[in-house]
């Protein structure tokens, strides 16, 4: 599959689960914007057929390039990589995954049970795997178990390995000076911002600001055939700067930032 045909069709699936992107996008066109991505976010477990590594030729074969730097999330078990394409009118890829084996046993049967109801059997993994349900329907209340322990098992196991969240690149905005005052327009178009460690995340002597929507709940099918509400996906903004010295914007990430924007799924009441 072409990456062009993916983003149509990754973007298509997750404006079915995050109500307030398609919203944004209006609000952004109406004022003459064109909208370019910064990166596109998926999350996985580190479990053989699905870690970060068995993702990785996908990447490749679309033409991007993995950079060397590892991040690490030490409280939420995860760790990340990103990639990042010759044109840069491409969203980077950012990849992360939770290390299940440092989660309790509970969870580690729980998350070996779902990713072995696989609905995918391709071999070797392919794109169509961020498109579908990677793996069937999980049990609701399995879901609401273990959304304590780990939030991001619970909505990885509940969504699948599809794209979690996109961004966009205020610096190819034109309408907007920063991304304190897209804040503010999207604030005062009624739209909830993730407020977790304040509403921009990083600083522009860190090269890069970041801020979110905070996901709302969307109906997602449990086993059983049954419907329950539960957190969905959320819209991203960054604005980078360009890196002392050079005429280049830094294309990484800021783990501590990006710790506060993982927890724009979380219900707030719960944490
Ligand atoms: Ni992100």
């Amino acid at each position: 599959m072409r990456l062009e045909t993916f983003l149509e069709r990754a973007w298509g699936n997750y404006l079915k689960v995050t109500p307030d992107a398609e919203k944004i996008h209006s609000l952004l066109t109406a004022r003459g914007e064109r909208i370019i991505n910064d990166h596109v976010a998926f999350r996985t477990f580190n479990l053989p057929g699905f870690s970060r590594a068995d993702l990785h030729p996908i990447f490749i074969n679309w033409g991007y390039r993995k950079m060397d730097e590892e991040l690490t999330f030490v409280e939420k078990k995860l760790k990340a990589s990103y990639y990042v394409h010759p044109d840069s009118s491409n969203p980077k890829m950012f990849v992360s995954e939770l290390l299940v084996e440092e989660c309790s046993t509970e969870l580690q049967n729980w998350i070996g049970k779902v990713v072995a109801n696989r609905k995918t059997s391709s071999s070797p993994i392919s794109a169509d795997l961020f498109l579908n349900r990677t793996w069937n329907p999980v049990n609701y209340e399995d879901y609401v178990r273990f959304l304590d322990e780990s939030e991001y098992a619970a909505w990885t196991a509940a969504f699948g390995i599809q794209v979690n969240h996109f961004t966009v690149l205020v610096n190819r905005l034109s309408t907007f000076k920063s991304l304190e005052e897209l804040n503010h327009f999207l604030i005062g178009n009624g739209l909830t911002l993730n407020a977790a460690g304040g509403l921009i995340k990083g600083q522009p002597s860190e090269l890069l600001e970041q801020s979110s929507t905070q996901s709302r709940k969307v109906p997602i099918e449990f086993a059983g055939a049954q419907f329950h509400s539960v957190m969905g996906c959320y819209y991203e903004f960054a604005r980078r700067y360009c890196v002392p010295g050079t005429q280049e914007l830094f294309q990484g990430f800021l783990p501590k930032s990006a710790d506060k924007i993982f927890e724009s799924t979380y219900e707030k009441d719960s944490h």
